[in-house]
């Protein structure tokens, strides 16, 4: 394995790295919920606080308003044309925190356990993407230059759709940001100690489904009976979704553009170190279950799948009320993967939803967002530079994996810029990311800089 020469700037990085970890602490300590209204202030003035840190580091930094949430943009473009650009993605948005009571310390206080940060945010995806700017503060305050030129766009609704970067990509990415590869530190490594590079994510397809009965709440005795009950035809719309028998999905026409996994993937998939037994017991299920003929590992990464994310209406208080709801709802997520479309498996959801929802109830659908599931190149020389450098970092080769979360704007920066995008993760699998109690580990955090810093000293070694 040939080494990267960074040891200048990975003696500056051990050297502050307690600095970093307070200034993600305070990074944290800002509930940017962006899904939740009411957090809009703190969403702002989380991307001001991004903003003035990527200032520090050197970079040149502007907000862009796309609509939505503020999109933080740095650069540093002195490397000169005959470097790459490199382009860092990651979200400064964080996920709800409910259910609050399951946390040991309130979410947005991070606390330090040992090894791990526990806070909102921690891993999803502040502390990840944090990673990439101090590695570049760090070079520039020890060099004074970057080995190539780097550009940073950090969204701030990531966690509710993402249409900001979307149209701004779309419209005037290629124009304004032309980069020669994308770097998004917002997934996993395989296990402690297995770096890994993410080549496919899911996309998604996320939906709400309203039914409406009677135009106010009824006594279920004197009704009871004789009215059709919209949550009753609410739970038979849920049952016909999928068959309890193999798993698939029912929606006529779900699985036509499904890509089936190669059998070069299938074999990875089965040659990962994984122990069903013991991902059983954490998860404390009596048992798994997914779509028939597909390994756990197969179903989580390459299959689509199609499940409700909450459900609700009629009496939720205490004790026993007697009543026949007026109404209710449910939100139901389908997680899809290439080359199934986002509009058009909502299309088909809409459709079966109607034509399997009894008649005495009004049904209305709606497609909330979207994201393309995606496959990336898996080669060429930005990827060598990204395998070097976890390599001498872990000391282990990554391994190459599809994971099943969503990052919807890949796809696009795909597309739009026609630049490989290298998905390399630092966080661990046991981060709780979305769950009560999210964390980061302490040392992943730091060797996550450590990483970026010889990845971009590997990628000043080629040449346009
Ligand atoms: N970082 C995650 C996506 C992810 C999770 C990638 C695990 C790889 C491994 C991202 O922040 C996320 O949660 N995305 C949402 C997107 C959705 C709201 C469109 C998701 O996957 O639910
Ligand atoms: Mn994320
Ligand atoms: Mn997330």
């Amino acid at each position: 394995m040939t080494r990267s020469n960074t040891q200048d700037v990975l003696d500056r990085i051990d050297r502050e790295k307690d600095r970093y970890l307070d200034e993600l602490e305070a990074y944290l300590r800002i509930p940017s919920v962006s899904t939740d209204p009411e957090h809009d202030e703190d969403v702002e003035r989380c991307s001001r606080f991004l903003a003035e840190r990527m200032e520090e580091a050197g970079l040149a930094v502007r907000r862009i308003d796309a609509g939505g949430h503020p999109l933080v943009y740095g650069e540093w473009m002195e490397a000169g044309a005959a470097a790459p650009t490199v382009l860092f993605y990651g979200h400064y948005d964080v996920q709800p925190v409910d259910p609050l009571e399951e946390w040991r310390h309130p979410p947005f206080t991070p606390t330090r356990e040992g090894n791990d940060l526990v806070a909102r945010g921690a891993t999803d995806d502040k502390g990840q993407s944090y990673a990439h700017v101090k590695a570049v503060e760090a070079i520039l305050a020890e060099r004074g230059r970057l080995p190539v030129n780097v550009r940073f766009l950090v969204e701030g609704e990531e966690e509710s759709g993402g249409e900001a970067i979307e149209a701004y990509v779309r419209t005037r990415g290629a124009a304004e940001i032309p980069s020669d590869c994308v770097v998004i530190s917002d997934s996993s490594m395989y296990a402690p100690g297995q770096p890994s590079l993410v080549y496919g994510l899911r996309g998604m397809a996320y939906m709400e489904i309203r039914v409406q009965g009677p135009d106010r709440d009824l006594h279920s005795g004197t009704y009871g009976g004789a009215v059709i009950n919209p949550l009753n035809a609410l739970c038979e719309i849920v049952a016909r979704l999928k068959d309890p028998a193999t798993g698939r999905v029912l929606i006529p026409g779900f699985y036509d553009r499904v890509l089936e996994p190669e059998a070069w993937e299938r074999e990875e998939i089965a040659g990962l170190p994984f122990d069903e037994d013991a991902y059983r017991q954490d998860l404390a299920v009596p048992a798994l279950g997914g779509e028939a003929g597909y390994s756990t590992l197969e179903r989580v990464s390459v299959r689509p799948t199609c499940d409700v994310n909450g459900i609700f209406g009629g009496y939720q208080g205490r004790g026993a009320k007697t009543v026949l709801p007026a109404w209710g709802g449910a939100k139901i997520s389908m997680r899809l993967v290439p080359d199934q479309e986002p509009e058009q498996i909502a299309a088909l959801f809409t459709e079966h939803v109607r034509a399997v929802a009894p008649a005495g109830v009004t049904v209305e659908v709606r497609h909330l967002h979207g994201g393309a599931p995606v496959l990336v190149q898996a080669e060429g020389p930005f990827m060598e530079a990204a395998i070097g450098a976890l390599e001498e970092t872990w000391g282990k080769a990554p391994v190459r994996v599809r994971e099943g979360g969503s990052i919807p704007v890949v796809s696009t920066f795909a597309e739009v810029l026609g630049a490989p995008v290298l998905l390399m993760g630092y966080g661990l699998p046991d981060d709780r990311l979305h769950s009560p109690n999210e964390k980061i580990s302490i040392s992943q955090f730091h060797d996550g800089i450590r990483c970026t810093a010889r990845f971009l000293d590997r990628l000043g070694q080629v040449r346009k």
